[in-house]
């Protein structure tokens, strides 16, 4: 098989944090028979698989194999009157999969537009956003085993989808990599979700259909989520804490307007972003290392921020939400 490895690659334009740091050996696959032979052939390297490289923070060079999934292609594999099931490659990029979906007029996936990465990574850490989670439009996935290159296919219950967490952010971490997905979405009449703030206000005079969700969704994002082709980003930087009730009641003494959300088995999950905020650091910088100033759970880069310096803004963040909140943030994004 005729694949072109390259050396001391630059990542750069790979990670949506745009993170300057070089992989040993590079390469891009399109496909799972290359996958699967570079899996072979490549068996003792130490590999990072890269799909849209939106969901990691790189904090020095990789002495390894990078391997990125470039596999393409969407289909409708099967469809009654109301449902369609459509497959997938882990390749595509996510908000291309939700532009197809909104032009067929399958729903499901309108309140996920512009989640920036691609779909093989999306069910990893069970993307969501307005109201949405991936697992309530997720059939299965098709993986393939590191170790010895054979396919498996994991169900929803396979899974096991939590908030931003899978089976693949823990038993099987590193084990597996996802090559496509596949997905059961709505044919019309659509039934709509608006309830989350914002989202709601938003489409008070507007037609309930999903193209109209997502125009909504999208306008909202770009309100407040800085572009990563502008200044480099990673989405939400940390996970939204859930904590007991007996927690939430000792902050709500000291501070009344402390927004909270119902999670299960009486938790409650509490913003982020608001701990951040209330501390005064929405909008700070340390040279090229910042909090977004429309966002504070979003970190930044202003050009040439290296990975640490992102690393070390995250951790004096999460020293002083523990000092003052008494709570623990733990990062969404995988730190490598
Ligand atoms: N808030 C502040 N200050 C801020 C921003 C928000 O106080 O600077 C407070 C407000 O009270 C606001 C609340 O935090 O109502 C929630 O903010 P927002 O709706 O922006 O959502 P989030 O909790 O910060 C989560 C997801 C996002 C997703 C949005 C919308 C996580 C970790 N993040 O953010 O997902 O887009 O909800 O559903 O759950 C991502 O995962 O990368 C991501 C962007």
């Amino acid at each position: 098989m005729d694949l072109n490895f390259q050396k001391n690659f630059s990542l750069r334009s790979y990670n949506t944090f745009g993170i300057n740091v070089q992989s040993k050996q590079f390469i891009g696959v399109k496909n799972t028979e290359e996958l699967q032979y570079v899996l072979r052939h490549k068996k003792n390297e130490k590999t990072l698989i890269l799909g849209g490289g939106s969901n990691l923070l790189l904090t020095e060079d990789f002495e390894g194999l990078t391997v990125r999934i470039e596999s393409k292609g969407i289909q409708i594999i099967e469809e009654n009157e109301k449902f369609a099931t459509v497959k997938v490659a882990a390749g595509e990029n996510w908000h291309e999969f939700v532009l197809w979906c909104l032009e067929n007029d399958l729903g499901g996936v309108e309140n996920l537009a512009l989640i920036p990465g691609s779909v093989g990574a999306a069910p990893i850490q069970n993307i969501g956003a307005y109201g949405v989670e991936l697992k309530s439009v997720f059939l299965s996935c098709e993986a393939i085993a590191i170790d010895n290159g054979t396919t498996m296919i994991f169900d929803k219950a396979g899974c096991q989808f939590g908030y931003r967490n899978s089976i693949f952010k823990n038993q099987l971490k590193g084990q597996y990599i996802i090559t496509s997905v596949n997905f059961l979405l709505n044919k019309a009449p659509h039934t709509i979700n608006a309830s989350y703030k914002g989202l709601r206000e938003k489409m008070e005079k507007k037609n309930k259909t999903i193209q109209n969700v997502a125009k909504a969704v999208i306008a909202i994002r770009s309100e407040k989520l800085p572009d990563p082709k502008e200044i480099g980003n990673s989405g939400s930087f940390f996970k939204n804490p859930v904590i007991t009730e007996a927690q939430f009641k000792n902050l709500q003494n000291q501070y009344p307007n402390i927004p909270h959300y119902p999670d299960n088995a009486s938790k409650i999950k509490i913003p982020a972003a608001w701990m951040i905020d209330t501390l005064g650091l929405k909008g700070f910088r340390n040279g090229d290392a910042g909090i977004h100033k429309n966002q504070a759970l979003v970190l930044v880069n202003y050009g040439n921020a290296t990975g640490k310096d992102i690393n070390a803004l995250a951790e004096k963040i999460q020293s002083e939400v523990a000092k003052k909140f008494g709570v623990n943030l733990t990062a969404e994004v995988n730190i490598i």
